[in-house]
């Protein structure tokens, strides 16, 4: 059986469906930002999205005067999207195309954002070294905010299985490293009219 190139499939999605279309699509990432506001960030705060693809979230960053943000995605053809549609505004960001499990940060973070990248990753040492990379990319105080698909939420996304969250499970991975601010969930309405039950979680580097 040909081994799952996670890399093709997020570029083949990318190349054949137009923004508004996929199920993630958020023009306003209310919770996120929520998340950002409750963080009483400075504007040159270091903020990273993670898995950030074509998504609003920098667009509104921007918007709100922050300095420092980066976007981290896999597909290359996304972050091109997303590039294309800031026009000018692009050059105020960092770009970077990884897997985040390959990626060797070169600086700390304040905050670290993730809407649904993170519940792909469903095998444990994936999880691990995810956590991890967090863990020290982090400055000490800085914010995690991670959101996945709850237990009543879908069991895939784009076609390929993903790993479901409850709150406490959630903040039960990360409780080495991180003390949970807050967990909240919330459904996302699909451009076909479903609803996604998310759980979101912010935790704080010890
Ligand atoms: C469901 S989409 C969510 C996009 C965006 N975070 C949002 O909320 O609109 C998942 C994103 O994660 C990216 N992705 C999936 N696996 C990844 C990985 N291992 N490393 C980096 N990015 C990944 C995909 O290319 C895609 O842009």
């Amino acid at each position: 059986m040909e081994r799952f190139n996670r890399k093709s499939h997020w570029e083949d999605i990318y190349e054949n469906k137009p923004l508004e279309s996929v199920s993630w699509y958020q023009p306003n990432p209310e919770t996120s930002l929520n998340f950002i506001n409750q963080s009483d960030l400075l504007k040159t705060a270091q903020i990273i999205d993670i898995g950030g693809g074509d998504s609003f979230f920098a667009d509104h960053l921007l918007d709100l005067g922050f300095e420092n943000i980066t976007v981290l995605d896999i597909s290359s053809t996304a972050i091109g999207r997303a590039k294309e549609r800031l026009g000018n505004r692009a050059s105020k960001i960092t770009w970077i195309v990884s897997d985040i499990l390959d990626f060797l940060p070169k600086q700390q973070y304040d905050f670290w954002h993730d809407r649904a990248t993170f519940h792909f990753l469903t095998k444990e040492e994936e999880i691990n070294h995810y956590i991890k990379k967090v863990s020290k990319a982090l400055a000490s105080g800085g914010t995690l905010v991670i959101g996945t698909f709850s237990e009543q939420g879908p069991t895939k996304c784009s076609g390929i299985d993903i790993k479901q969250y409850s709150t406490s499970s959630l903040t039960d991975l990360m409780q080495h490293d991180f003390e949970r601010i807050n967990c909240l969930e919330v459904d996302h309405q699909t451009p076909l009219g479903t609803n996604q039950n998310f759980v979101f979680c912010s935790f704080r580097k010890k």
